[in-house]
């Protein structure tokens, strides 16, 4: 078979992202946002998101077509997020891809939204190893995977056991006035910080399960301490620079997700790291998990920073390993799984 040419669709949250990829290279990657509309509530209204879908899914998909140059009768498969995510986001996705796959005659595959993450870097640098380690870090999900065939094979070692790294960034940024989505933000303002300014809390860092070879991270006793730090700061009328708070609560984080991304590899005996998921773009966790694995001789991915949010172009690399490697297709009943 010649190289797979797929369509990738993408709308399990804020992102309406449309992608074409032929083997594995990316011929076309449109990302319709509805980031605008959620900033006032200070997080992803679903309703809105939904909304913003259904008018942005047929434009976006034809701009991606025509940036990517090919016919649409020539596709190998239509990929598209099945989850997990916003059910009434993910059905918008779903419903376009299941009316181009019947329009087109070809197979649609519902994929796992969080796979996309990692399997994106194989855009930019390339067939993904045998075996290798993933760090997960998205704004609903933190985790660790031990991974033996992206399309089949995937152990979760480690996941959070309350908020996700994204979310606590989001959390901390409407905490210190700095809006939403909090990462961006976060990491832009901690660049004139001081990330030893304040030591706050690395939760669970000390305490992997071995025995059971797990990783926990654990992220809300981080949020609650900065807004305990700051509270206590304001209430006694001393003032601080919102850099040094931003700058040392990104340290925090980063050392905890780093560490134990460190002890995973370690531990399993693993030679490459990827990193995947939109707190992927954060500057300073992409900084220190190179440094870390450079000391342990381990080979750290990252896809761009671009890649790293929500967009079609994962699933369209996902899509085209599975189509490459000759799995069934879905049927065309399948539904949305929020929680996949
Ligand atoms: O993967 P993603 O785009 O959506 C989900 O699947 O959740 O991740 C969104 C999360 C948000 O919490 C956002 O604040 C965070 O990724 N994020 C960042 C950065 N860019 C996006 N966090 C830290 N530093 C960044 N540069
Ligand atoms: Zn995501």
């Amino acid at each position: 078979m010649s190289e797979p040419l797929v369509i990738g669709i993408e709308s399990s949250c804020d992102e309406t992202g449309v992608a074409v990829v032929r083997g594995r290279e990316l011929l076309a990657n449109e990302v319709a946002s509805s980031v605008e509309q959620h900033v006032r509530f200070g997080g992803v209204v679903p309703e809105v998101a939904s909304r913003a879908h259904l008018q942005a899914m047929v434009p976006t998909l034809r701009r991606a077509l025509q940036a990517a140059d090919v016919d649409a009768s020539e596709v190998d498969g239509v990929c598209v997020t099945a989850g997990p995510g916003l059910m009434g986001a993910l059905v918008v996705g779903l419903s376009a891809a299941k009316a181009l796959a019947v329009a087109l005659d070809k197979p649609l595959y519902g994929l796992n939204h969080l796979v996309g993450h990692v399997a994106v870097d194989l855009l930019d640098h390339g067939p993904l190893p045998e075996r290798f380690g993933a760090l997960l870090v998205s704004g609903g999900h933190t985790s660790l995977l031990v991974i033996d065939d992206i399309t089949s094979q995937i152990t979760e070692v480690g996941s959070t056991i309350d908020d996700a790294a994204g979310e606590a960034y989001d959390k901390v940024a409407r905490l210190l006035g700095m809006g939403y989505p909090g990462g961006p933000v976060i990491d832009k303002v901690a660049a004139d910080g001081d990330p030893r300014a304040i030591a706050f809390p690395r939760g669970l860092t000390a305490r992997h399960d071995l025995e059971k070879h797990r990783f926990d991270f654990s992220f809300s006793g981080l949020k609650t301490a900065v807004s305990r730090w700051v509270e206590t700061e304001r209430r006694a009328g001393r003032p601080f620079a919102d850099a040094d708070v931003a700058a040392s609560f990104q340290e925090a984080v980063a050392d905890v997700l780093t560490a134990k991304a460190m002890d995973m590899c370690d531990h399993f005996g693993l030679d490459t790291i990827v990193l995947g998921g939109g707190v992927a773009a954060n500057s300073r966790l992409r900084g220190l998990l190179a440094e870390r694995a450079e000391g342990r001789g381990v080979t750290v991915r990252r896809p761009r920073p671009g890649l790293c949010t929500d967009n079609g172009a994962m699933m369209a690399a996902l899509g085209a390993e599975v189509v490459r490697r000759g799995h069934r297709p879905s049927s065309l009943d399948i539904g949305a799984n929020s929680g996949l």
